[in-house]
């Protein structure tokens, strides 16, 4: 049982689960994940965030080794997802004096999960806490990366725990980054924000808007490294990472073609499109999803091209269409088009996916039978042109 001083007041009582090859469904963790968790020992005791349900018993250990867990006044929840709180319900058991400390919409979502009642404390953004000796001050960070999300910082220590925020899936019982080195956690922790904060990039600029005041000595996040070298390095990656796009509009064509006839007119699009916005056309057999992630992303306006095959759309079209829970997807411009042989269904069943993803598919979608016709190339071109300056 590892437990692990950030400061004199302030202990790691987290868990490590190096085994761990999956986050949430989707997202791969090679290195495994950490649940971190911290006690202070204020004179009001006080523990910032639980570890995922699994590990429940020797997290409750870890406490029972510092402090009898009826002292306990305050459990700071600063994001309510079960990987951080499915041991909530058992410390409520053996810590009956504790108030949860959280926003407004955590604190629906926690009845929700825990189906019982419990005492709390709702605290508005920019509100501090008095912990006797110390001072917990709330800034609310709404979808970093859920409604509910808030960061807390200790006064005295100077110490912010960001929960999601600046996390990696790596786990290290060594901890603190000094020790483990950026170079090998950096790929994790671009890759925790590529699947779980890149969706919300204009939230999570307002977030770190709100913290540049703050004077931080250490961040402390909820998976991962404990980040207390160099501390800017990490924030201005999320400053960089989460930047508004600028230059050109740009549109990109996304086609699966079985005999080049569905290519044809995604190069024919892409011809009338280029005299008004930026055109990129990309084959979605050459390369997986993820890797498309920057076209989509990038990309005010997107086409998607698929043959048919059986009466439907071909598989790589259907994962390259599941990126959209990946990037901040709101406001684009999107439409479907493709050749077939007999009945051509899928340019209609992806229309039916994209206007699913409440996306604005603002051109009808274009088919063609077989081999594309010098007018249904013109057609084409039309599509594209008629698409592009609606960007
Ligand atoms: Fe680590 Fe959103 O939970």
């Amino acid at each position: 049982m590892m437990t692990k001083n950030l400061t004199d007041k302030v202990i790691w009582i987290g868990a490590l689960n190096p085994q761990l090859k999956v986050f949430d469904i989707v997202l791969r963790t090679e290195n495994g994940t950490t649940y971190n968790s911290y006690l202070i020992l204020a004179d009001k005791i006080t523990v910032v965030d639980t570890v995922f349900r699994k590990f429940t018993d020797d997290f409750i250990d870890k406490i029972k080794s510092h402090v009898n867990p009826k002292d306990i006044s305050y459990l700071v929840v600063n994001h309510t997802e079960m990987d951080h709180s499915s041991a909530i319900g058992r410390l409520l058991k053996e810590a009956p004096n504790i108030k949860i400390v959280s926003t407004k919409t955590a604190n629906m979502f926690l009845k929700e999960i825990l189906n019982s009642d419990f005492d709390s404390i709702i605290v508005k953004d920019g509100d501090s806490l008095d912990l006797g000796n110390m001072r917990l001050k709330f800034t609310w960070v709404p979808f970093w990366h859920w409604p509910d999300t808030m960061f807390t910082y200790l006064e005295e220590e100077r110490l912010l725990f960001s929960c999601d925020g600046f996390s990696s899936h790596y786990c290290d019982e060594r901890l603190f980054d000094d020790v483990i080195k950026f170079e090998n956690f950096s790929g994790d922790f671009e890759l925790y924000f590529d699947f779980i904060m890149r969706p919300y990039k204009a939230k999570i600029r307002e977030g770190l808007k709100k913290i540049e005041g703050l004077d931080i000595k250490i961040i402390c996040p909820s998976h991962g490294p404990i980040l207390r070298t160099d501390v800017k390095k990490y924030i201005d990656l999320y400053y960089k990472w989460s930047a508004p796009k600028e230059g050109k509009k740009k549109m990109t064509i996304f086609y699966a073609s079985v005999y080049g006839n569905t290519k044809r007119m995604a190069e024919a699009i892409g011809e009338g499109a280029s005299q008004f916005c930026e055109v990129k056309i990309c084959d979605v057999t050459e390369k997986e999803p993820e890797e498309f992630r920057d076209d989509l992303e990038s990309s005010e306006g997107i086409i998607f091209g698929s043959a048919t095959l059986n009466a439907d759309a071909v598989k790589p079209i259907w994962c390259l269409l599941s990126m959209f829970s990946h990037i901040e997807a709101k406001g684009k411009k999107v439409a479907a088009f493709g050749s077939y042989g007999w009945s051509g269904e899928a340019v209609k069943l992806i229309e039916e996916r994209l206007n699913g993803l409440r996306l604005n598919v603002v051109e009808s979608g274009l088919k063609a039978v077989f081999t594309p016709t010098r007018a249904d190339l013109d057609r084409c071109k039309e599509f594209g042109a008629n698409f592009a300056t609606s960007l």
